[in-house]
């Protein structure tokens, strides 16, 4: 797929009904805490809260896109980017449906977003936190220049890596031979 293929719409609650069929795919939710969405209402609601784009007691922005393909229109997934301001780290997340997986979008995509936050944020800490089992995620992080820094509080899945673009990162190795990074 051609990198002009590609782009992101900001989310809002009239994306609910081309995202819930994708979304309900339980494939996309082995290595992480969500689950698929009840219903197209029920995401609705969802998107409706995410698209003020800030948290209720002001501590958070919100950004929320869905990844589009500019040809045909179709939604392929998404990614978020969750901005603390009194922790001074933003976390990324993103999904790709998996009838599009193994084409670069989601490391495209995440480009992307990396860009626009760039350009319109002063942002210190960005972080995503993958379970090492899943390799594809692994994948894409690294290939955009994010590096395993340490595990998740010991409450969180053993299994659970922070992963933090900077670039002056300390990659620590020992975390990739003990948890199997791919
Ligand atoms: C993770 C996810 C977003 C990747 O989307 P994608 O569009 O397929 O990603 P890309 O095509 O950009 O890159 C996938 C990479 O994983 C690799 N890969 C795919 N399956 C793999 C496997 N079983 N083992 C190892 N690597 C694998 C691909 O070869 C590619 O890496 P490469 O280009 O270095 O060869 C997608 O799998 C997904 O939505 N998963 C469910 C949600 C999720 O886990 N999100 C991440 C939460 S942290």
């Amino acid at each position: 797929m051609d990198n002009l293929d590609l782009e992101l719409e900001p989310l809002n609650s009239d994306h609910a009904q081309s995202m819930f069929q994708g979304l309900s795919d339980p494939a996309l939710y082995t290595y992480t805490d969500d689950s698929p969405p009840e219903s197209v209402d029920a995401l609705r609601e969802t998107y409706r809260r995410r698209e003020c784009g800030i948290s209720p007691d002001g501590r958070q922005h919100w950004l929320n896109w869905i990844i589009k393909s500019q040809i045909s229109g179709q939604c392929l997934g998404y990614v978020q980017a969750t901005i603390d301001h009194e922790d001074d780290r933003t976390e990324i997340a993103y999904v790709v449906f998996r009838k599009y997986w193994n084409q670069n979008i989601a490391k495209r995509a995440v480009a992307m977003m990396l860009e626009l936050l760039r350009q319109d944020w002063r942002l210190r800490r960005v972080v995503a936190v993958i379970d090492s089992r899943n390799h594809p995620s692994v994948r894409v992080a690294r290939a955009l220049g994010f590096a395993p820094i340490s595990r998740k509080s010991p409450q969180a899945s053993k299994y659970d890596v922070i992963y933090e673009l900077l670039p002056c990162q300390h990659e620590l190795k020992h975390l990739e031979r003990s948890s199997d990074v791919g």
